[in-house]
């Protein structure tokens, strides 16, 4: 399974995903990384495994709809199987995701469909919600919104700050991801009209 991940920032995520590559859990390479952020932290973690990366600076096109024209045709120059956004802060276009339906995936740190969007850690807090947690879902249209194949929950402590909240979130999207990832590469994940299907099964 050939993968592009696209990250604007830190790259945990992305970093977890080479790590399951390289450890063979999953049954893949990473292509290519791709970041809209030329200081992305996730750069250097993807040279450093020597992956190729691209800098597609979206504050060099005109409009979202030209950016996503030019980000397709990059991801497209890779050939991949399947495209992880892993921190990619960036809403898409219809056309984009319409291209790459079925075979693009998003971390979102909430347990969707509750609090889409950001500054979900704090949202969850402030609804004294007894737990939270990362959801793992096919991209479509709707940000934050298509179909979710798996979800990590962690508890929300009396003492929880945004912070220590997201911590322990992330720590768990470390392990969801990768997981998530390893079923597609395996075949077993695909996306039927709106819904994730997981061993045939409809989620
Ligand atoms: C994660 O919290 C993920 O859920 C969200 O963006 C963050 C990326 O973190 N979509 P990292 O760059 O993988 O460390």
């Amino acid at each position: 399974t050939r993968l592009v991940v696209l990250i604007s920032g830190s790259g945990s995520n992305l970093q977890a995903i080479i790590d399951a590559c390289k450890a063979g859990y999953i049954q893949g390479e990473i292509a290519a990384v791709i970041s809209n952020k030329a200081d992305a932290y996730g750069l250097t973690r993807a040279q450093e495994a020597g992956i190729a990366t691209s800098v597609l600076d979206h504050k060099q096109y005109a409009s979202r709809e030209e950016y996503d024209v030019a980000l397709g045709q990059l991801i497209d120059s890779f050939t991949p199987d399947l495209v992880v956004l892993a921190g990619f802060m960036r809403i898409l276009t219809p056309n984009l995701v319409q291209k790459f339906r079925g075979k693009m995936l998003n971390i979102h740190p909430s347990l969707l469909p509750k609090y889409q969007g950001l500054n979900t850690h704090q949202r969850a807090i402030d609804a004294n919600d007894a737990e939270h947690g990362a959801s793992v879902h096919f991209v479509t249209e709707e940000l934050d919104g298509g179909p979710v194949v798996c979800q990590a929950k962690v508890a929300v402590l009396p003492d929880d700050t945004a912070e220590s909240l997201a911590q322990r979130v992330h720590k768990q999207e470390h392990i969801l991801y990768p997981l998530v990832v390893k079923w597609f590469s395996e075949q077993r994940l695909t996306m039927e009209a709106d819904y994730a299907v997981f061993d045939n099964k409809t989620l």
